[in-house]
């Protein structure tokens, strides 16, 4: 075949899909490609660039969002598939009050559970789910329960001791 052919030939046209779902509470009617992965689509299609992209692998998870209340990495799900879902990103988690960071974010800032910051709204969005129990956290428990997000700047240390911290002061709540 030459180059020729190659420049001349018929462009293939990317498939669209329609989509509607809820994305932080709000309504979301759109098209996207049907190869969009979800964190691009959040990224440069939402422009929620809170969720970020830390590795090609899987592994970092830094891209962590909510779908239906679970964290899942939005680098493995297409965003065709989050149809009919709720979605929550990293911009969508509230404080108590208007304008006051979440307990585990306080918590993290508190404890200098982040440097660059990069890992810190996939660690935010694990956590959450690692809370909901409202049971107190062993610092096993938060290790473990950290295994998918990756970190390269704290060594975990900090971290852990900030979800333990927010889990007990939740479980003191709980109790009183
Ligand atoms: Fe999704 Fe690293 S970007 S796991
Ligand atoms: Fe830098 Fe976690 S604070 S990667």
């Amino acid at each position: 075949m030459t180059s020729d052919a190659i420049t001349t030939g018929p462009v293939a046209k990317a498939h669209r899909v329609a989509v509607s779902y809820t994305l932080n509470g709000d309504a979301v009617s759109c098209e996207v490609e049907a190869r969009t992965l979800l964190v691009h689509h959040l990224r440069e299609e939402r422009n929620l660039t809170g969720t970020h992209v830390g590795c090609d692998t899987s592994q970092c998870g830094a891209c962590a969002v909510h779908i239906d209340g679970r964290a899942v990495k939005s680098c493995t799900v297409l965003a065709a598939q989050v149809h009919g879902r709720d979605v929550t990103t990293i911009e969508g988690v509230r404080g108590p009050e208007p304008g006051c960071l979440h307990p585990v974010q306080e918590a993290l800032g508190r404890k200098h559970g982040l440097q660059c910051g990069f890992c810190t709204p996939g660690i935010v969005m694990t956590a959450l789910n690692l809370l909901e129990s409202g049971e107190a956290l062993t610092t096993e428990q938060a290790q473990h329960g950290l295994t998918g997000n990756i970190c390269r700047c704290t060594g975990y240390q900090n971290i852990v001791e900030a979800l333990v911290e927010v889990s007990e002061s939740k479980k003191g709540a709980t109790n009183d």
